[in-house]
């Protein structure tokens, strides 16, 4: 696990004892490192993380985008993407809130790497389930924080051709059915007090008239607005309405993709987004928002 530039040994450390303790859990080895020196994290991404069988990277703070931004640093993270291991890029804070940055992600877009923004320190943890489930392991359910016997409602909303996930394009989305994913969440579910409302529709306006729903009866929304991500307004007028914890979510990564799904009007408008985990982000998710939304913990908050 790498963390780059401006993320200085303080908020370093509970991370990595956070980190610790979970690769215990899931018997994997942690190698954690934080560097502020660029040339140093070049030679840590190209070198020594050849051994290991998944990255996880927090490049840099947007503060260090310059040093970050370097030819030799871009380049080693693109042959970190392209290693065939799973990577995951993580950051602590949204990068696509606005007036954080108007710039795309600054290493989303190369080759096979997963994205996780906005979760704080948790978004470490989200990350490192992901790469166990790709090397195979599972682990139990992890929670992440105490959670309350208090009920929480969050509402699952899925955009347009994520009723046909399991048949749909299976070499992007993979082979698992949204009913599936649906069983599975609630499974993770039961018992946490959280309720979840899952919804799916074909239409923009159906799903604006969900969210206005979950303003009133919700403390979390999960949406993949799918293709609408990329589209629509109202979808995004409709986000900033509600007040609660909010998540975009895709299954594959769009900035790994056609140019026209690098925007995002969702983005902006949510606290914390994940893309390119796969289906199991759904899982992770709603494990996270099991603890996430309990006590009023601030979601991201480090
Ligand atoms: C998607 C990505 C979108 O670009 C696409 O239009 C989808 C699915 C995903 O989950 O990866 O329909 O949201």
């Amino acid at each position: 696990m790498l963390n780059g530039p401006g993320l200085g040994e303080s908020s370093a450390d509970g991370a990595r004892r956070a980190c610790a303790e979970l690769c215990r859990e899931l018997g994997l080895q942690l190698d954690f490192r934080q560097s502020d020196d660029a040339a140093q994290m070049c030679r840590w991404m190209a070198d020594d993380s050849a051994g290991a069988d998944g990255v996880i990277i927090n490049p840099a703070s947007r503060a260090h985008a310059g040093i970050a931004g370097s030819l030799d640093y871009r380049a080693a993270v693109l042959s970190l993407a392209l290693s065939h291991r799973p990577v995951v890029e993580v950051h602590l804070d949204n990068i696509f809130a606005p007036g954080v940055d108007d710039a795309p992600p600054p290493f989303a877009a190369r080759g096979d790497m997963g994205l996780v923004c906005g979760l704080g320190r948790q978004g470490y943890l989200l990350a490192i389930r992901a790469v166990a489930s790709r090397l195979g392991i599972d682990g139990s359910p992890v929670r992440l924080r105490k959670h309350s016997p208090a009920p929480q409602t969050v509402y699952v909303i899925n955009g347009p051709n994520l009723n046909l996930l399991g048949t749909r394009e299976p070499e992007l989305y993979g082979t698992t059915s949204l009913q599936t994913i649906e069983a599975r969440c609630r499974e993770k579910a039961a018992g946490t007090g959280l309720e979840l409302r899952f919804f799916q529709s074909n239409h923009e306006g159906a799903i604006v008239d969900c969210i206005q729903e979950a303003i009133d009866v919700a403390q979390g929304v999960v949406i993949n607005a799918a293709a609408y991500t990329h589209t629509s307004v109202a979808i995004h007028d409709a986000l900033r309405a509600f007040a609660g914890f909010k998540l975009e979510l895709h299954v594959s990564n769009p900035h790994l993709r056609e140019p026209f799904r690098h925007i995002s009007y969702v983005a902006p408008a949510v606290d914390a987004v994940v893309a390119g985990l796969g289906v199991l982000a759904y899982e992770l998710v709603v494990e996270l928002m099991a603890g996430v939304l309990d006590g009023g913990a601030a979601p991201g908050a480090a």
